[in-house]
């Protein structure tokens, strides 16, 4: 249920009929824009729910904010919604929601267990709780995680998978008709350095044992091999720029003695300010210098690494050149990459699996590969390719550099098989909606991938970047291992759930009656809380900033972290048992929830937002949005929960039935908010 659009509705007669009065139309647009200012109110005391337009229009109406205030809380019509409108302040219009209002709609919401599927395949179900259709039902195509495949899943994948998987659920959840699409990088160079490395470093007997360990031994050997020959490359370029630096230094230091004798406060001050600039760089050439010397130095001593620098001294022409080839058709490069892509798959199906992780398709950039050649003629045809430097190009407004879609040499780029993709989404798919949920750094390039779409005649459909932010370490910096290697993703999962085992280890010692878990349960549920922890740790987050990844805060029992909310729903649950009594016995025609005291109202307020809620996190794409509203609504409950006159266990039966209904419905809105972020819950913790 809408509760926020229901009072908005309400408003639009008086306001309308303010603009009349005054001899004005009112457009659309203002209309909307003083509807958008009725919000659920900050604090309590002012209500439930707070109408702050009267300000901003007291200018287009002539009138003083106080007089539409009054008019207003005289005319507007809330029968059967809200029991009290006021006026505070200047003109802020307060409104309580009525009790009956509150409990028909809780009602509602507790008997509505019409399952409600999560994912195409039907495998996540949660209860529809009320909700209602949306206006007009979209066709969103929800494009996340995409890795590049061939090399191992880390921690920079975490956010666009977690990120992408809830909103695909929220769109969903609230009646939308979604695609998912895993767009893998399945297709690019990487595959010439495994190709190139299989055949040249390749351990066969390693290989047929245990493939996805060998590819990706292979992988990272190549990709060490290139960066010492990058170092070996431009080792002499730094030493260059740093012997520039200290000459610089060193003018900049005569100008400042000049500028000291002559006293100028102002010059002064650049003169200093050049030196420290000067003695930065030189103090980062010089650290980047000693890196790449100490990383040489250690090569040299290992006999295998330093013949394979010599004897394979081009591999990176050799690694194009391999990339090339498979994308000409090469038949032994195209063997061998379809020998090795299914071990790719599963390396990175082993991950989703243990994340609960699904997609409706996982067309790769391959998927598109015969496409590319006709697009750029079509894009030739429809007049937009300028030929720049043997390049093909599109050249666009205010961006400086142009998309290039062909290079000289006659090869396709990232950008050709993403407009290749939207060509194709919108033949199969036609989607009114597509969102990117790809990282900040690929900003310009999106940017630049929705003008072309633009004028290649793709007008009615909405791509939308999801951009976020990077995950940093407790330093600060861009999360990595103590050794300086990008974290990966399994090693991440594994810490969390052992971080996870202790915390549930400790719940379970603590237990009145004694520890009731065995070993094993004890690390089944284990496996949920640390899967919710780093997930919930990411998505609690606003996704367009930087994080901070913190296990111990992620795990944390009293804080705003999925551990928290999976805890809540087994207390809720817990209350069953004591009651005895079952969540289907209560959930009979005849139960119904009823008001009796401050905690119950604001406990239900909170519950009946729900819906509210989720379309806030679509407005934006915030999944954080959900993870503030599910904290929130845990904190109600254990208000609810503690307090003497809210006795769940012991009250009268009716309102015993009540209160159990309240527990259910509270419980079934956490485990479908979490199921929304794709966080399970566990009945006992
Ligand atoms: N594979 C790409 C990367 O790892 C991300 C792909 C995102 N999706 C897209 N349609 N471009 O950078």
């Amino acid at each position: 249920m809408q509760i926020l659009s229901q009072i908005r509705l309400r408003f639009v007669p008086v306001l309308e009929s303010l603009f009349t009065s005054k001899g004005l139309a009112a457009t659309k647009e203002q209309i909307d824009a003083a509807l958008a200012m009725i919000r659920p109110a900050q604090n309590p005391q002012f209500g439930d729910y707070q109408a702050n337009f009267a300000m901003p229009l007291a200018k287009p109406l002539g009138l003083k904010p106080i007089e539409i205030a009054q008019r207003v809380v005289a005319e507007v019509e809330l029968s059967g919604l809200c029991s009290d409108i006021s006026i505070a302040g200047p003109g802020f219009i307060n409104l309580k929601l009525a009790d009956e209002f509150l409990c028909q709609q809780a009602n509602q919401a507790f008997h509505d267990s019409i399952p409600i599927a999560l994912d195409r395949a039907g495998e996540v179900q949660v209860d529809r709780l009320g909700i209602s259709a949306p206006a007009s039902i979209e066709n969103v195509v929800v494009d996340f995680s995409s890795p590049n495949v061939a090399k191992p899943m880390h921690v920079g994948h975490i956010r666009s998978t977690v990120i992408g998987d809830s909103l695909a659920k929220v769109c969903r959840y609230l009646g939308h008709q979604v695609t998912t699409d895993n767009h893998l990088g399945d297709w690019g160079t990487q595959f010439g350095m495994i190709i190139y490395g299989f055949r040249h470093f390749g351990d066969p007997s390693a290989y047929q044992k245990t493939p996805v360990p060998e590819l990706s031994r292979i992988y990272r050997y190549v990709r060490r091999l290139m960066d010492l020959l990058e170092k070996l490359r431009d080792s002499p370029k730094w030493e260059q720029a740093l012997s520039t630096a200290k000459q610089r230094l060193d003018t900049c230091q005569a100008e400042l003695d000049s500028v000291e004798t002559a006293g100028d406060k102002a010059e002064l001050k650049v003169a200093r300010k050049n030196i420290a600039d000067a003695q930065q760089q030189i103090k980062e050439l010089e650290e980047m210098l000693s890196k790449a010397q100490l990383q040489l130095r250690l090569a040299a001593q290992d006999e295998t690494l330093s013949r394979d620098l010599v004897q394979h001294a081009d591999l990176h022409e050799a690694v194009l050149a391999e990339t090339s080839k498979l994308h000409a058709g090469d038949p032994e490069n195209v063997t061998l990459w379809k020998e090795i892509l299914p071990h790719c798959h599963d390396e990175i199906d082993r991950v989703y699996r243990r994340l609960h992780v699904s997609f409706d398709h996982c067309f790769g950039e391959s998927h598109y590969h015969d496409r590319l050649a006709p697009l750029v003629s079509l894009l030739q045809k429809q007049g937009l390719i300028t030929v720049s430097d043997g390049a093909r190009c599109i050249f666009l407004e205010n961006f400086d550099a142009p998309m290039i879609v062909q290079k000289r040499d006659g090869a396709f780029l990232y950008a050709t098989t993403d407009l290749a993709t939207i060509q194709y989404r919108m033949e199969h798919w036609q989607p009114n909606r597509v969102l990117y949920v790809v990282d900040h750094r690929q900003s310009e390039h999106f940017q630049k991938l929705f003008a072309v779409a633009q004028r290649m005649g793709y007008q009615d459909v909405h791509l939308v970047h999801v951009s976020f932010g990077t995950v940093m370490g407790n330093d600060g910096k861009p999360f990595k291992t103590r050794e300086g290697d990008t974290v990966g993703l399994e090693g991440l999962i594994d810490d969390a759930v052992t971080k996870a085992l202790e915390v549930v280890a400790k719940l379970d010692d603590a237990k009145v009656g004694g520890p009731e878990f065995s070993a094993e349960q004890r690390r089944e549920i284990a496996e949920v809380v640390g899967v919710g922890a780093l997930k919930y740790g990411d998505l609690s987050q606003n996704r367009t900033s930087d994080y901070r990844f913190d296990f111990d805060q992620m795990v944390a029992l009293d804080g705003n972290t999925a551990t928290y909310l999976q805890y809540s729903f087994a207390r809720a649950n817990g209350i069953f048992a004591r009651a005895e009594r079952t969540p289907d016995s209560i959930r009979t025609a005849d139960t119904s929830i009823q008001l009796t005291n401050e905690a119950e109202r604001t406990l239900l307020l909170t519950l009946i937002r729900f819906q509210d809620t989720l379309e806030e996190v679509l407005v934006d794409y915030r999944p954080n949005l959900l993870c503030n509203y599910l904290f929130e609504l845990t904190q109600e409950f254990f208000r609810f929960y503690n307090r003497p006159d809210c006795r769940v266990v012991g009250a009268e039966p009716a309102l015993l039935a009540s209160r159990l209904a309240i527990c259910d419905l509270m419980a079934r809105t956490i485990k479908t908010g979490l199921a929304l972020l794709g966080i399970q819950v566990v009945a006992k913790m």
